[in-house]
């Protein structure tokens, strides 16, 4: 319970500078007031309280494209205002233009869900109001995979498509051996390049971007303190049903429709090509550089299967492996649609979706 209540709750104790959404305290008021406490089948349906800021800072390679596709049919559902940013390749702002930014957005006509590539915002430390935020992550290792070989191979769009991608990408770097990056400490297979998902939560802080554990800890934090729900892409399903529960003037109706086989076969055009499983030696090495990114993974994860029990839904709580859960397959494998920190246009995706 304590932890659920930190999960959910925003900065109580943190009021300076505006303290956390109201949203939160309302719902911790909503979750702390219920009945239901174990498991006993889902929640009574009640109305929540209606945020209107709702930011998704979506993390890289981790189903955010499926996700955006979702909130383009949601937005025009539900009518709210979707505000995705053209830039898809800039996670970290300057001071000036985080102001800009979160000027811009705060000006943007409510209910918003502004979406971008970028690590976390402080609204409050530019005097705006903090709004709520969400997320999804995935296994660190099998993130980094996903990233590392649509960088080099795409995607279905064809044998073209990563000469179009990474153009100047030299045929030694597009060939190099997983095994060997990983074992022979390329820049692109070590830290800091391998400390990838803690920031989007610690934040703009240049200590953000430091594999350690002050990035880490701060991380921890804002979860608790500014997101609603942070989600683990191995149960993506589950995530959406939490999200129409918690947002649902936002995401009502998201289950069914990514259900919906119409919808679902798109995704499946979407496999990356060429994955090759790194050596068992290479992927514990992998795991070993990445333990801060493990931390944050396997602490996210538990806040998670905390809050579906806490809503009824089943949860397969594991002990954390030794090892990245790679070698499972998860259904998600080959539908996952892919993108890109570097580079991740959705025009194609608008082009399917015109109808
Ligand atoms: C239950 O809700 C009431 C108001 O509806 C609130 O004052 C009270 O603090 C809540 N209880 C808990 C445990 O959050
Ligand atoms: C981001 O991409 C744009 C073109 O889309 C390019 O001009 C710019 O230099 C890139 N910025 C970074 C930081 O890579
Ligand atoms: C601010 O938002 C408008 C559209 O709402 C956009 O055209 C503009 O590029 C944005 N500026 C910045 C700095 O993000
Ligand atoms: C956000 O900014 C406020 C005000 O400067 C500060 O008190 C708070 O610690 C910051 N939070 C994060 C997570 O950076
Ligand atoms: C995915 O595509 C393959 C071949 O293009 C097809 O055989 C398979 O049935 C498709 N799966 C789904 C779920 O649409």
């Amino acid at each position: 319970m304590a932890a659920l209540l930190l999960f959910c709750v925003g900065s109580l104790f943190y009021q300076l500078n505006g303290g956390p959404p109201h949203f939160l305290l309302d719902l911790r008021h909503y979750l702390g007031n219920s009945t239901y406490l174990d498991d006993h089948g889902p929640p009574p349906q009640k109305v929540l309280p209606f945020p209107s800021q709702v930011v998704y800072n979506r993390v890289g390679k981790c189903g955010s494209r499926t996700v955006v596709l979702l909130l383009r049919i949601l937005s025009e559902k539900h009518g709210f205002n979707l505000v995705t940013s053209d830039i898809h390749n800039k996670t970290r702002l300057t001071k000036n233009e985080q102001m800009e930014l979160i000027k811009n957005i705060s000006t943007a006509e409510q209910p918003y869900l502004f979406t971008r590539h970028v690590h976390f915002l402080n609204f409050s430390r530019f005097g705006g109001d903090q709004p709520v935020y969400i997320n999804i992550i995935r296994d660190p290792v099998n993130r980094f995979l996903s990233n590392y070989f649509f960088r080099r191979f795409g995607d279905w769009r064809g044998e073209q498509n990563h000469m179009i991608r990474t153009p100047s990408m030299r045929q030694e770097e597009r060939y190099l051996d997983i095994n060997v990056c990983i074992l022979e400490n390329y820049p692109e297979c070590s830290n800091p390049r391998l400390f990838y998902i803690i920031p989007y939560f610690c934040g703009q802080h240049p200590r953000c971007r430091e594999p350690g554990e002050w990035a880490l800890e701060r991380a921890k934090l804002n979860v608790n303190e500014n997101f609603l729900l942070v989600g683990i892409l191995e149960e993506l399903e589950d995530v959406l049903l939490l999200l129409e529960r918690f947002l649902p003037h936002y995401f009502k109706d998201v289950l069914s429709i990514y259900k919906n086989p119409e919808h679902r076969k798109l995704g499946n055009l979407t496999v990356t090509v060429k994955k090759t499983v790194p050596s068992p030696e290479a992927i514990q090495i992998l795991y070993q550089r990445m333990r801060y990114e493990y931390e944050f993974y396997y602490y996210v994860k538990e806040q998670f299967h905390l809050l579906k029990r806490k809503f009824g839904l089943k949860s397969h709580i594991r002990k954390p492996r030794p090892r990245p859960e790679f070698f499972i397959p998860s259904p998600l494998e080959t539908e996952e649609p892919i993108d890109d920190e570097e580079e991740d246009d959705e025009k194609w995706l608008e082009d399917i979706y015109k109808r």
